[in-house]
């Protein structure tokens, strides 16, 4: 007998009380911090708005010099898990390298007592600092290069760039990665920033608390769709084809990448701004034939799918604009993770502030009061 409490996928259930973000999912309305996202993608940078997510009010002159350079500070990592990246498989997915890595950072940094506020806080700029790193490393070990060491002189999105590449990124490319970074950092209860609560909830460290989120966003309902959007387009391989590709996928209960979500009924706000980043980007490079088919394949959704209350999210566009940055896909994932860690640690913050550890019930359906057959007994 179900029990009208359970809520497959914990659906519409709080399970926190929190103030860093906020969605109205009919209106297409996400707030930081009550600041909407839309304006921090369009004024802000990456470091004032993980201090606004992190502390609740945009920074000050003096905090946010002292964050910037207390980032820098933190960029680099030890040469013995530069060496431990180097032993990983380079055709493993980077998903996999970052998690290691994170989860190896707290074997560095142990902490005894994730109570005390001045420990967390270097945790928290660890962690914000050296993921950048970590992917940027594990990529270019994986094809045959050195890493590249990161620089002071240049800003969180443009030093990530930089260790990817070799050579520091346009102004314009600079600021369409920082407003990627900026609309990926936070997002309410996600299933990764649950993953993070939960962690955190039993005083784990914030090196376990964010490898556990990392892992939580690797799968293709969630942070994975960016990578898939991609393959999808792919193989629809025309605008024209888009319709037609698109009844068939329906017709076979296909799950669109990039489409639909569990609380916006209308277009994700973050993709109509990833939208004209992405227009931004083509007036340096090209126009992708990608993006042809993907406002096509929208157009037939919004005919299709729209009733349904399924619309584009934030993982529809991103790809497009990443691979137009000359990132390769399977670091798509990685890049969210890299911005989605300020949400994930302000969560963590928010969470051991006035902490009880998650332990929720369950609706029993096995069998009970069984008897045990021996072996030579059972048919
Ligand atoms: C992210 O939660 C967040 O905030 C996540 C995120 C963040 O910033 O952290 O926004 C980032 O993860 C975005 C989502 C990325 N994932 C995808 O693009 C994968 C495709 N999307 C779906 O799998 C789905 O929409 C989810 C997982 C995003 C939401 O799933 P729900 O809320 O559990 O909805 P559901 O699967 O129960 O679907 C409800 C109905 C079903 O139809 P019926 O069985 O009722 O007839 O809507 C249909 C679904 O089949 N549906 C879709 C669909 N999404 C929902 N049908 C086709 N294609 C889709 N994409």
């Amino acid at each position: 007998m179900s029990n009208p409490e359970f809520r497959p996928g914990l659906a519409d259930v709080p399970a926190a009380e929190s103030g860093i973000s906020f969605i109205d999912g009919k209106r297409a309305r996400l707030e930081y911090r009550g600041i909407a996202v839309e304006t921090l993608a369009k004024e802000s940078f990456f470091e004032e708005t993980s201090w606004l997510l992190l502390k609740g009010d945009l920074p000050r002159q003096k905090e946010l010099a002292d964050f910037d350079a207390a980032l820098k500070e933190e960029r680099c990592i030890h040469f013995r898990l530069l060496d431990a990246l180097k032993s990983l498989p380079e055709n493993g997915h980077p998903m996999g390298a970052l998690q290691a890595g994170t989860a190896a950072l707290g074997m560095f940094h142990p902490m005894s007592n994730v109570l005390n506020p001045a420990n967390n806080w270097e945790a928290v700029i660890r962690l914000i600092a050296k993921l950048p790193t970590i992917v940027a490393a594990f990529h270019r070990l994986r094809v045959g290069h050195e890493a590249i060491a990161p620089r002071q002189d240049l800003g969180h999105a443009a030093n990530f760039y930089y260790m990817l590449f070799g050579k520091e990124p346009s102004a314009a490319v600079t600021r369409v990665l920082d407003a990627c970074l900026i609309l990926h950092a936070e997002h309410t209860m996600n299933a990764s920033t649950f993953s993070a609560r939960v962690t955190g909830s039993t005083l784990a460290n914030p090196y376990a608390v964010i490898s556990s989120a990392i892992g939580t966003l690797s799968g293709p309902l969630h942070g994975g769709a960016n990578e898939e959007v991609l393959d999808m387009l792919e193989e629809i391989a025309s605008a024209e084809n888009a319709k037609t590709w698109l009844v068939d996928a329906v017709a076979t209960k296909k799950k669109i990448m990039g489409f639909g979500h569990r609380v916006y009924k209308v277009k994700d706000p973050r993709a109509t701004v990833l939208q004209d980043l992405a227009e931004k980007v083509f007036a340096e490079t090209n126009r992708p034939y990608a993006y042809n088919i993907a406002t096509t394949l929208e157009s037939a959704a919004n005919e299709i799918l729209g009733p349904k209350g399924i619309y584009p999210n934030v993982d529809f566009y991103s790809g497009i604009v990443y691979q137009n940055l000359g990132i390769p896909k399977d670091l798509f994932t990685p890049i969210f993770a890299i911005a989605r860690v300020v949400g994930w640690l302000s969560h963590w913050l928010e969470q051991i502030s006035n902490n009880r550890i998650y332990r929720p019930e369950q609706v029993f359906v096995g069998k009970s009061d069984q008897h045990y057959i021996p072996l030579e007994q059972r048919t």
